[in-house]
């Protein structure tokens, strides 16, 4: 298994300071700099957009990690892409061409995730796991930070790492929602690598002890 990576999420952040919260995080240990984009129509909230990314990208020396929960995607999916991201996931059922808009993000050299709500299934994966770089599992609904981890995610998260494994091929598995300290580490057992936190680290006053705390968790034996 490849090494765990950390991405606050800093739709938790202070966003009047967004530029410095970036950068304290990253000091602070983080891995990726998660970057949740709302449209107020695929979900029931409005966040930031391209150019805020690129306004961010030079206060970030780790991969921004964009996760689109808008539709139609494709546009915006090219925009982030010229804006700096390095990652960018969407939710197949906004795309009417999923492996299109899959292609759309290589092609600009960036990695391309699918995101797999609570209610999702993985079906789409049979297709075009082959193409994909990443695997996000939502642990909530998506639209808003702070909510509670939805259990059922394991059992997820469990199949999508034997999809994962029986490919061969190098495909980050994130999960986003609900994680804190206390159950990082039940994330990890099911099969993930990779770890979304919101208001778990930008919730606290010292970031550094929040990360390490579960990097620690990460190394328990
Ligand atoms: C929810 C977002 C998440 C959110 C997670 O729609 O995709 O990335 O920021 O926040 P917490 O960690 O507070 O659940
Ligand atoms: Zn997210």
């Amino acid at each position: 298994m490849s090494t765990y990576r950390i991405a606050p999420s800093i739709l938790s952040a202070d966003f009047a300071r967004l530029g410095e919260e970036v950068r304290d995080v990253i000091d602070a240990g983080a891995d990726w700099i998660h970057f949740d984009v709302m449209d107020n129509h695929y979900v029931p909230n409005l966040t930031f957009g391209p150019m805020v990314c690129q306004a961010l990208r030079k206060h970030s020396r780790v991969p921004i990690d964009v996760h689109l929960m808008v539709e139609p995607v494709d546009a915006l999916a090219l925009a982030f892409c010229q804006a700096g991201a390095d990652l960018v996931s969407f939710h197949p059922e906004a795309s009417r061409h999923v492996d299109r808009t899959l292609q759309l993000i290589q092609a600009e050299g960036k990695q391309a995730g699918l995101v797999f709500n609570p209610a999702t299934p993985l079906d789409v994966l049979d297709c075009v796991i082959e193409r994909v770089d990443l695997v996000l599992i939502m642990s909530v609904n998506p639209g808003f930070g702070g909510q509670s981890f939805i259990d059922s995610a394991l059992r997820k998260i469990e199949r999508a790492r034997r999809l994962i494994d029986a490919t061969g091929r190098d495909i980050r598995l994130e999960v986003d929602g609900g994680i804190k300290v206390d159950n990082i580490r039940r994330v990890a057992d099911a099969g993930a690598d990779t770890f979304v936190a919101g208001s778990a680290i930008f919730g606290q006053p010292d970031y550094r002890t929040v990360i390490s705390a579960m990097r620690a968790q990460l190394a328990r034996d």
